[in-house]
């Protein structure tokens, strides 16, 4: 069976695509769904938000880079989960000029027949709409939009719209689409008011729980481990369980 593949995307940094990335992931896995991760950002930090130490190695630059498959590049990282890294010369690819339209089309055809045994692939965008998303775009059924509490993050969400529809039309496809709110405070009205605008303008389609700003969740990173080893027994660990449910039951608000 072929695996849901679902791209975690919004051009807009610090977002909480990464964090939403890693913790989902865990949380699937540990639900027992097969889950690989594939690492789209230059920037690398899946590998180290994982606990995976060999920086160098390569990953999906490789197989962007037509030198290898996917299946030779898969670290297991948790029972159920694996991650391809971004590697190192992943950024090189991002800036790469020539090549054409095929550029975009690379990471969907290096899926094909490969990870069959998953349920599920994620690929973590970096924040930019180059290359790398629109390969992500290419290869993807699903998108994962996560979405912090400011304004500018509603204003980029105009854009990544647009841009998807845009895909939609070339690729003659329609995305399920999902939205989860990330970094939220309770306290904070305009934590609030910018849930409010993404009922209004995706009904049916925001995820029924949202992730809550917590320091804890910034730190577990530098310990190379997800919230539910950091802190198992966090009220945010406790989120990121329940959004693993949502995610599987297509519960939403
Ligand atoms: N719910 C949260 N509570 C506290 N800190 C958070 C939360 N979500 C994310 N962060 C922190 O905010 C920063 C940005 O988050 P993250 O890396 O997940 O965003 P991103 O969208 O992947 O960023 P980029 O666009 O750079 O890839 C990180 O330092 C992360 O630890
Ligand atoms: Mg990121």
């Amino acid at each position: 069976m072929n695996p849901r593949i679902i791209a975690v995307i919004n051009q807009k940094g610090g977002v909480g695509k990464t964090t939403t990335s890693s913790n989902l992931c865990h949380a699937l896995a540990m639900m027992g769904k097969k889950v690989t991760l594939i690492d789209l950002d230059p920037q690398g930090h899946l590998a180290v938000s994982l606990g995976v130490v060999e920086a160098a190695k390569s990953g999906i630059d490789e197989v962007l880079l037509g030198h290898s498959d996917i299946e030779t590049q898969v670290i297991l990282v948790r029972n159920n989960l694996q991650l391809i890294v971004s590697g190192p010369k992943l950024r090189e690819i991002e800036q790469l000029t020539e090549g054409g339209v095929a550029r975009g089309d690379l990471l969907r055809l290096s899926l094909q027949n490969q990870l069959n045994d998953q349920d599920f692939v994620f690929l973590d965008c970096p924040p930019s709409s180059g290359i790398l998303a629109a390969n992500a775009l290419f290869a993807a059924d699903e998108l994962l939009i996560p979405m912090c509490s400011d304004f500018l993050s509603l204003q980029g969400l105009s854009h990544l719209v647009a841009t998807v529809k845009r895909f939609e039309q070339v690729l003659k496809k329609k995305y399920k689409t999902l939205l989860v709110m990330s970094r939220y405070v309770s306290t904070r009205r305009l934590s609030k008011e910018v849930l409010d605008t993404l009922l209004k303008h995706f009904p049916g389609q925001v995820l029924a729980t949202v992730i809550r700003e917590t320091a804890s969740l910034a730190e577990c990173p530098g310990f190379g481990k997800t919230i539910l080893e950091y802190q198992p027994k966090s009220p945010v660990a406790k989120d990121f369980a329940k959004l693993a449910n949502n995610f599987i039951e297509g519960k939403v608000m």
